[in-house]
């Protein structure tokens, strides 16, 4: 388990580490059900201000553990998965400590790549199997990339990606009015319009949140158009003493199974980093004026931002629902609907049903085949207004 006392003053990665730790323990053991080869490829691997010798602060040391935890549960079931990793590091000091880590996993195929990503990522797409389902963090340092560079790659079938939108930098960026940081943010975010968008709600007087969900919405477009994902999703983490997005993990799938795992495990990084937070402005507090309890205690009575948030997204998850729901004599399938739920706000599967099966007690949405004694809609059920 990622540990908060190994990120000291950098909190923010610790988030995003609780995240992809149980993403990747879902998705590996998951996809180890139905592939024989597992392949999780980090394009910039680091190690980055690692402060374990175990590597157990570092993204690929999470995903190795990941791997080697999946293919050991599966062994004991007599079910034989190769995984592999590959792990992409371009600075020569961190890849001297990234060049080491082969030997700690020998249930794992380990290579590394002293290279630029791009580089090094026509040859990793070539060794990768056709038939193995492959995962993609790209956790850049800096925000400048085509996106379009990284198009077989997102193409690929039986895959996902995880991509770090540095948001503070690019939306900063997106603002300057410098032709080649201009044609940088163009670069990385080629569709959704997003600069006629921005220019519209600077009219109206935007605020940061609105700018961030222009920026990464069609950053998540952009995502979806060029690999042909069906579900694209974000999770924010926040810079640790203000309430401000830092980056956003932006995530792609083709599989309804894929968003239902983003969510559940979006929701445990959320509670995380609200503690973490909480933790860290106390701390910083306690620095500045030697007085920790009346801070303690203010954060106990502060209300609860977070859960404030999640009703709001259970609120627009029931208008998405509504919305989504074809009127009769069309009808849709739950399992069609649901994703697509997910995919727009942060709710959880078990959310949906429930809110599905208020609105069906209250005749908003009809479910013709409802059996008796269900509780939540099934997913073959049909549906209508
Ligand atoms: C943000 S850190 C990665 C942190 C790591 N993913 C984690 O979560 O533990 C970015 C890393 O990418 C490396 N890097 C920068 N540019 C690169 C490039 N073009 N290709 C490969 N690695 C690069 C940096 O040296 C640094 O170690």
């Amino acid at each position: 388990m990622v540990a908060i006392h190994d990120y000291q003053g950098r909190e923010q990665a610790y988030v995003k580490h609780v995240f992809l730790e149980r993403y990747l323990e879902r998705l590996v053991h998951k996809t180890a059900s139905r592939y024989d080869r597992i392949v999780y490829v980090d394009g910039f691997a680091g190690p980055w201000q690692s402060a374990n010798e175990q590597f157990q602060d570092t993204s690929f040391g999470i995903a190795l553990r990941a791997l080697r935890q999946a293919k050991a549960t599966w062994k004991t079931n007599g079910r034989e998965v190769k995984m592999s990793a590959y792990l992409v590091e371009q600075d020569s000091a961190a890849y001297d400590r990234l060049a080491g880590v082969a030997t700690r996993y020998p249930d794992v195929e380990v290579k590394t790549f002293h290279h630029d990503f791009l580089k090094a990522l026509p040859a990793i797409l070539e060794i990768i199997p056709s038939q193995a389902f492959a995962f993609f963090f790209i956790d850049p340092k800096g925000w400048r990339f085509r996106l379009h560079d990284l198009a077989k790659m997102l193409q690929r079938d039986h895959s996902e990606v995880i991509f770090n939108f540095m948001f503070d930098f690019i939306n900063r960026a997106a603002s300057m009015k410098d032709s080649a940081i201009e044609q940088g943010v163009d670069e990385l975010i080629p569709y959704g319009g997003w600069r006629k968008k921005l220019e519209q709600a600077e009219e109206r007087g935007a605020t940061s949140e609105d700018r961030k969900a222009i920026l990464v919405d069609a950053f998540g477009e952009s995502l979806a158009k060029i690999g042909s994902y069906n579900y694209v999703a974000e999770t924010t983490v926040l810079k640790p003493l203000s309430d401000r997005a830092l980056y956003c993990l932006c995530y792609a799938t083709r599989h309804p199974k894929g968003i239902e795992v983003f969510r559940d495990c979006q929701l445990k990084a959320l509670h995380e980093q609200a503690k973490a937070r909480a933790a860290t402005k106390v701390k910083h507090a306690e620095a500045i004026t030697g007085q920790r309890e009346i801070f303690e205690s203010l954060h106990e009575m502060a209300p609860n931002v977070l859960e404030t948030k999640l009703s709001a997204a259970r609120r627009m998850a029931e208008k998405t629902l509504l919305e989504l729901t074809p009127a009769a004599p069309a009808s849709a399938k739950y399992a069609h609907i649901w994703p697509q739920v997910l995919a727009k706000h942060i709710v959880r599967l078990p959310d949906v049903n429930r809110i599905a099966a208020r609105l069906r007690t209250e005749q908003k949405i009809i479910f013709p085949e409802w059996e008796p004694g269900k509780r939540v809609p099934q997913p073959n059920y049909k549906m209508h207004k």
